[in-house]
């Protein structure tokens, strides 16, 4: 009779890494692009909305001493989707995922992430603890609206830049001769002096923007500082939300004597009135990517769409098997 193997001889064995992406049912689309720039596919998941509006996941596989990625993009019904989200890394918790990285295209809630008067709550911290409170060991996220949220969760973030995507299609398109980099507020001039460098030391140009803290999403387009007279203005900004600040911008623009307007924007909300808008200002094309998903009615012919997938995949890629993800972005991330 043979002596049974001590179970200490097989468990001593390096388990194998198993890298698994799952979606949820925001933007399948962008996430089954990421699989499939993987080689692998998306893991099967049930989610249904129960009568009261309460969300149900479940995933059809084991998911045991998985290096999971639940990729969902927060669009419309954005607090639906952020639930969905959380529900699906509680489940993955529960099943034993060895590590769960949440893959935020769009974070909700980034435009909230400080107190601009008392008895406000500072929205974006909230997200990011609600996560780690799920079980989130890390975030990987697209152009946040500013880069200190990236301190609001407790963990590594990578945060991945849409810029090389946006800019070389612009520079391909539209060259660098003539070319003016234009931030819609004050604020961003930093990311607008990236874009700079990309497009060969372009100048630089502000929108001078002013909003009332009692109005959301309005905006005061008041004057362009630098110099746009016989440019093409790339408009540059993280999101379009209603259109109203960047539609404002571009129509100033033309008034300041531009040639040109392109604009270009990581991530298309397009609420409300926002392809009306964009279809009747100055700008001649409007450059998104597909952090959030764009329904068929919301596109239009000067509506140009590129993908974020590559870019997600190649940090998925560079997380999973311990690499850098700086280095995807030239060591300047
Ligand atoms: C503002 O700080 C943001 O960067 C966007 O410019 C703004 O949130 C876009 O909103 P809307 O399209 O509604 O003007």
């Amino acid at each position: 009779m043979s002596t049974p193997r001590p179970p200490s001889a097989n468990i001593r064995k390096k388990p194998k890494k198993q890298l698994m992406v799952f979606s949820g049912r925001a933007n399948p689309g962008l996430a089954q692009e990421v699989a499939a720039e993987l080689g692998t596919e998306l893991v099967p998941t049930s989610a249904y909305d129960f009568a009261n509006g309460e969300i149900y996941v479940r995933f059809e596989e084991s998911v045991r001493g998985s290096d999971a990625f639940v990729i969902q993009s927060h669009t419309s019904p954005i607090n639906e989707c952020i639930m969905e989200h959380l529900l699906m890394v509680d489940a993955l918790k529960r099943a034993s995922a060895k590590r769960i990285t949440v893959v935020m295209p769009f974070y909700g809630y980034a435009r909230q992430d400080k107190k601009h008067r008392g008895r406000e709550p500072i929205s974006a911290r909230l997200v990011a603890d609600l996560f780690k409170a799920a079980g989130a060991h890390r975030l990987i996220c697209v152009d946040l609206h500013t880069d200190q949220i990236q301190g609001f969760f407790d963990g590594p973030v990578d945060h991945l830049m849409a810029l090389p995507v946006l800019s070389a299609y612009v520079r391909r398109t539209y060259g660098t001769a003539d070319v003016v980099v234009v931030s819609p507020d004050a604020g961003r001039i930093k990311v607008a002096e990236q874009w700079s460098k990309q497009l060969g030391g372009a100048p630089l140009a502000f929108v001078h923007k002013t909003r009332d803290i009692n109005r959301p999403n309005e905006t005061v387009a008041n004057r362009v500082v630098g110099e746009v007279r016989d440019r093409i203005a790339v408009l540059v900004d993280d999101m379009i939300d209603t259109g109203g600040t960047i539609a404002k911008a571009a129509d100033l623009l033309q008034r300041e004597g531009a040639r040109a307007v392109v604009i270009a924007a990581t991530h298309a909300i397009l609420s409300g009135p926002a392809v009306e808008r964009l279809q009747s200002c100055f700008a001649e094309e409007i450059i998104v990517t597909n952090t959030l998903p764009i329904s068929p009615e919301k596109e239009f012919p000067s509506l140009t769409v590129l993908s974020i997938a590559p870019l997600i995949s190649a940090a998925v890629k560079e997380v999973f098997l311990d690499g850098s993800v700086t280095s995807l972005f030239g060591e300047r991330a």
